[in-house]
């Protein structure tokens, strides 16, 4: 796999409550421009741009490949500079992790913007059971060894892993906080932009709705004592998915999810934001069925539901293995169109 690993999870602690910076104003025609002009940008930016910049020429040199830019994981929303309560959201970033995989099955090289500390490609097999991973290990003349309960399964997964990293064919990139995903996914598209239609988003993370700007944040942590009660007056994060259709990623296919817990609402809401937004695809899940069920809602109007079977669902078959060739179909159709 490519790439120094950086820590996002300590947010930089500059920019604390600083009545000279311009109030972040109520999201509007041009937030996505206030944002950026009153938000700083993490500052290993530049060294993750450099690597991710050599990722793409690598592939448009050397390989061809398609890049799938796959986002995964909840971002955080940072209450205080020094941070040390935050607002988070359930994520844990199994669609991401698992998506990156099928899509490296099928030929693509995957940049994984992902949540610090949420699941990877190949690790999560193994990061997130309710096993200990010493579980996976017998001792044998004293020596370690895999379990052979485990060892077979296991082999499947560290050669597909190897082949992912041999062929340099997966870039992990990470954030923690929304400042930091919305920098990096306007950064990374940039990059990408010279991939042109090969390039696909996959936009799986999910991204907070509300935040608190860097201009009304705490250097240091709220004291408890004071007020006896926490009011907190969170701002709406701009909808960034405007801005990367029309201008980060113009020629780029774009593939958004939606999430409801409510059925009667889903497919209205995803046709809302293809109305919206006027990208090619957006994949409807429900909270409760995520892993069973999705549906593909296309700007035609129509709604193709993709489901496991029970049979699938008793054996493990991951949803994601039926969903990630379908939208290889549908990006060689739009590559074509
Ligand atoms: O990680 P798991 O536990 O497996 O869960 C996976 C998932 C349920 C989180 C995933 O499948 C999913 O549905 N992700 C999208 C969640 C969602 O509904 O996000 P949203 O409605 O807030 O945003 C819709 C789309 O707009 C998203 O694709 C997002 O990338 C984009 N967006 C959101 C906020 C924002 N400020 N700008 C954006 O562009």
């Amino acid at each position: 796999m490519s790439g120094k690993s950086y820590h996002t999870s300590n947010p930089e602690t500059e920019g604390a409550i600083d009545r000279n910076v311009p109030d972040f104003p109520i999201a509007g025609q041009s937030e996505e421009e206030s944002y950026f002009r009153t938000h700083s940008a993490p500052s290993y930016l530049p060294e993750i741009q450099a690597q991710l910049e050599s990722f793409i020429e690598y592939h448009l040199k050397n390989t061809g490949k398609r890049i799938a830019l796959v986002t995964s994981g909840g971002t955080t929303v940072p209450l205080e500079n020094n941070t040390v309560r935050f607002i988070d959201n359930f994520s844990a970033g199994t669609r991401g992790a698992t998506s990156a995989e099928y899509f490296l099955e099928n030929g693509y090289a995957v940049i994984f913007l992902h949540r610090e500390f949420s699941l990877l490609p190949y690790s999560r097999h193994y990061s997130h059971t309710t096993n200990c991973f010493l579980d996976y290990m017998v001792e044998k003349d004293n020596k370690i060894e895999i379990s052979p309960d485990f060892a077979p399964e296991m082999l499947q997964v560290l050669r597909k892993y190897n082949a992912a990293k041999s062929s340099n064919s997966l870039i992990l990139v990470p954030f923690t906080t929304v400042n930091q995903y919305l920098f990096t996914l306007r950064m990374g598209s940039e990059a990408l932009k010279k991939m042109g239609k090969n390039a696909l988003f996959y936009l799986a993370a999910a991204v907070s709705d509300f935040f608190l700007p860097q201009s009304r944040m705490p250097q240091h942590k709220i004291q408890s004592q004071a007020s006896g009660k926490l009011i907190v007056d969170l701002e709406q994060v701009p909808k960034f998915l405007s801005r990367l259709v029309d201008n980060w990623a113009p020629r780029s296919m774009i593939i958004s999810f939606k999430l409801e817990t409510d059925d009667s609402i889903l497919i209205k809401k995803a046709t809302a934001a293809l109305d919206k937004y006027q990208h090619q695809l957006v994949i409807g899940n429900l909270l409760q069925t995520r892993k069973k069920e999705v549906v593909f809602v296309k700007p035609d109007s129509s709604q193709d539901w993709v489901r496991l079977t029970d049979k699938q669902v008793e054996t493990n078959v991951e949803i994601e293995s039926l969903i990630i060739p379908k939208v290889v179909q549908e990006h060689t159709l739009w590559i074509n169109s």
